[in-house]
């Protein structure tokens, strides 16, 4: 099946296979006059559109930018999107004075939504995902990480993780699966912290590991949930089955897990409101993709990461929603990325290479997604309007007309195609 998309004011990306640092941040190619054409699910051709009516036979089918940009898909690195409940008091409660930490030792909090999770049906579950995904994708995203993590026990966490794999199966927009079992300590083992260490390392892991239901990892390393050492025991156990990392690090105090998962050579560090410039000093120097998530700033009302240090120090840095029902609850990349440009103080350019090719990297797959490049997955779209500025400078409302997943039309118009 071949797809040509045409009538685009702009076709706009950023280059690589791998994540940009520094000025390469914000370099975006802009073409003009050019068309996009995939084949099997790939780009083929990004270019000149008369050349390519030369070189290439009529595409089984055309979709008409009709003046609108085109961009490559959001890929969201950091999402919590399985869950049942809400928390919807809780938002209130902040907005009178308790704090998001004040309300989870009050028994709220994550482990408030993992009761509701652990009640709920496997169907009810994946129902909920399917429609959230509706909502990723109409805002543009076309690949999210999915983490577990509203079990913390054996049948819910592989319960969440059931529903992240069948909802990849039946949704066209990619899940790449995260067990987040050491996501707080649930409140039956509060007195014992060390004891659920030792269950999620003796029975969760091997569970899952066995079941093939994780390609990483990750934790929430703060003080009062899991400390530097629990949590380097937890990143060894997991990188013994070969799982990559991810880590929720310095979110609300600086307690060192950017360095943590720097030392575990890990996909990424996320959040990093609280991080030292001890713990940007590592960044700079290694692999690690720094995933920030304005979005949960904004919605607790709390400090920023120090983003600008970060670019200058030539930390790679991503962006994601940190989507879920306490401190993030929004799907759309297109909030984040003017909460990233207002409140983090990025460029639109850079911005948009965060969430995307970045954004990949975060996820290890940046030699396959995240920009519009032969060889790259046809994972598009195009905007309803005619530069790419719009994206954020109109911000609040919903900016995408049409989505390309794999080569074929996804949404039109706005709307799913079913
Ligand atoms: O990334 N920090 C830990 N986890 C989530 C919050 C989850 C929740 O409140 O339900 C986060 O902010
Ligand atoms: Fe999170």
């Amino acid at each position: 099946m071949s797809l040509l998309i045409r009538g685009a004011s702009q076709i706009v990306t950023p280059l690589g296979t791998s994540a940009c640092r520094k000025e390469a941040l914000g370099q975006l190619t802009v073409l003009e006059s050019a068309v996009v054409r995939c084949e099997d699910g790939r780009i083929v051709w990004v270019g000149d559109s008369t050349e390519h009516d030369r070189r290439f036979p009529k595409a089984d089918q055309v979709l008409d930018a009709q003046g609108g940009c085109v961009l490559p898909g959001f890929v969201d690195p950091h999402t919590h999107p399985v869950w049942a409940g809400s928390r919807e008091d809780e938002f209130n409660r902040r907005l009178r004075g308790e704090s998001y930490m004040d309300i989870a030792r009050a028994g709220g909090g994550i482990n408030a939504t993992v009761s509701a999770t652990r009640t709920a049906s496997s169907e009810a579950l994946t129902q909920k995902t399917l429609n959230r995904l509706d909502t990723f994708l109409t805002h543009g995203t076309t690949t999210i990480e999915a983490k577990s993590g509203y079990g913390l026990d054996l049948p819910t966490e592989r319960k969440m993780l059931e529903v992240i794999r069948d909802a990849d199966a039946e949704h066209c927009v990619d899940l790449i699966p995260t067990c987040l079992a050491a996501h707080e300590v649930p409140l039956e083992y509060r007195d014992r912290p060390e004891e659920f260490v030792e269950l999620l390392i003796q029975e969760i892991h091997p569970q899952v590991a066995e079941l093939d239901l994780a390609v990483a990892i990750d934790a929430f390393c703060e003080e009062g949930v899991f400390s530097l050492a629990q949590t380097r025991r937890i990143l060894a156990d997991a990188a013994s089955y070969g799982w990559r990392i991810h880590l929720h690090a310095d979110e609300l105090t600086p307690l060192g897990g950017t360095e943590v998962a720097v030392e575990m050579n890990a996909l990424s560090a996320d959040h990093l409101i609280h991080v030292t410039d001890a713990g940007i000093g590592a960044l700079a120097e290694s692999d690690t993709v720094a995933i920030l998530l304005p979005g949960t700033s904004f919605f607790l009302r709390t400090h920023y990461a120090p983003a600008r240090k970060m670019i200058d120090a030539g930390c790679a840095i991503a962006l994601a929603t940190d989507f879920n029902p306490g401190s993030s609850p929004t799907e759309s990349m297109p909030t984040i990325l003017a909460l990233a440009c207002l409140n983090l103080g990025l460029t639109v350019e850079e911005a948009l290479t965060a969430a995307t090719l970045n954004a990949a990297a975060a996820l290890d797959r940046a030699d396959r997604l995240g920009s519009i490049e032969s060889g790259k997955a046809a994972d598009l779209l195009v905007l309803d309007a005619p530069t790419y500025h719009h994206l954020v400078y109109h911000h609040g409302v919903n900016p995408i007309r049409h989505v390309v997943k794999g080569g074929k039309v996804v949404v039109r118009d706005g709307r799913i195609e079913k």
